[in-house]
């Protein structure tokens, strides 16, 4: 079975014939119009959200399905202390598909090793966010009609920004991609993502300390929000949250072809004014969102008993009780789950819940 955890869980040819689908439903809605009739999907939000709950629901109410779940984990039996994977095992009763977001990293993770239906990572905490990534893919490739070649800027939180670390990721698997990773010294990207997709995958990037010096080569400019709640220090949050700031005088210095995108909520990281410049894609951004995740369910209920349609492989992967992650947001350390590691190439060993280093 395949669940969507990590943007690698889905092989590059699974994610382009995603891509594909969205835009043959983007063109065909009326054919997809029932085509998950008396299916269900559970949406369990144990994190703020809009935009991704409701494009959830939307997604699967137009392909004729019907949603249930919660947006507040304090009205549900969380509250009485109940697990994630246990949570998983009772709705798993009443629904064919979970979209799970969580604060805490590795927990939709933990639920698809608990679960028999197919489980999709809305977010969890600053590790990944892989349908915003396939949201991203498809707005690129709509937008500018390709995805292999473009050199894109990443600006903002690249610290706690999991849709950016997502999106690093997924592009590693395209050819002659360049990154350009714009951010203060206290958000820049974490090491794991530099050296295990980056340096390994052969990604070209550089890191800048202004908008305007890249401006006039990006083909995208992927802006993103300060993330405070993901601060443990106040004081560091008041320093960088206004960091960068994109307006139309920086827009003036860009190419006539590119796309600026965001995953939204913006708080003052984009001017209003920019909002009315056609390569301002973020309002189709969202509308893509829903598109996607009408695809990806219906791929992964496709794909359910498919035995061509598998998680992949995990080289190097071990148990060891004697090991302990750092990460105070990992599962791992809040809830009782097999201390599952992993050995990388170069020897180092990550937590398979939220893929820090542990030794
Ligand atoms: C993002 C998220 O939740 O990670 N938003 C989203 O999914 N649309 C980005 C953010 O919260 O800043």
């Amino acid at each position: 079975m395949k669940h969507l955890i990590d943007p690698t869980d889905l092989s590059k040819q699974e994610t382009d014939q995603i891509i594909k689908l969205a835009q043959d439903i983007i063109a065909n809605r009326e054919k997809y119009r029932d085509s998950l009739r008396y299916h269900k999907l559970a949406t369990l939000f144990y994190e703020p959200s809009t935009r991704t709950r409701l494009s959830f629901t939307s997604a699967m109410m137009e392909l004729g399905g019907n949603v249930l779940g919660f947006s507040d984990a304090r009205n549900s039996s969380v509250s009485k202390g109940e697990t994630v994977a246990d949570t998983v095992r009772v709705v798993e009763n009443f629904v064919d598909v979970i979209a799970m977001r969580h604060p805490l990293e590795g927990a939709p993770f933990v639920a698809s090793t608990a679960a028999g239906i197919p489980i999709i990572n809305a977010g969890d905490g600053s590790h990944a966010h892989p349908t915003q990534t396939l949201t991203d893919l498809l707005t690129i490739q709509r937008e500018l009609g390709h995805i292999d070649g473009i050199t894109i800027g990443f600006c903002g939180d690249l610290k706690f920004g999991r849709t950016v670390h997502s999106l690093i990721k997924a592009l590693s698997r395209y050819e002659g991609i360049k990154v350009i990773l714009i951010a203060p010294d206290e958000l820049r990207l974490p090491d794991y993502i530099k050296h295990d997709v980056c340096d390994k995958q052969g990604i070209d990037y550089r890191e800048v300390r202004t908008i305007e010096e890249v401006m006039p080569e990006l083909d995208v400019l992927y802006m993103t929000r300060v993330q405070r709640e993901r601060f443990l220090d106040e004081e560091e949050f008041e320093r960088v949250k206004d960091s960068f700031v994109l307006d139309n005088a920086k827009m003036a210095l860009a190419k006539e072809k590119m796309c600026v995108l965001h995953p939204l909520p913006r708080v003052n990281e984009i001017k209003p004014e920019v909002d009315s410049d056609p390569r301002a894609a973020y309002f189709r951004q969202v509308g893509n969102g829903k598109f996607v995740r009408m695809a990806l369910i219906y791929s992964l209920l496709q794909w359910k008993d498919d035995p061509s349609h598998t998680m992949p492989e995990h080289q190097g992967r071990f148990e060891d009780p004697e090991l302990r992650c750092h990460n105070s947001k990992c599962i791992s350390n809040h809830e009782a789950v097999r201390p599952l590691f992993h050995r990388t190439e170069d020897g180092d060993i990550r937590c398979v819940y939220c893929d820090s280093k542990v030794k």
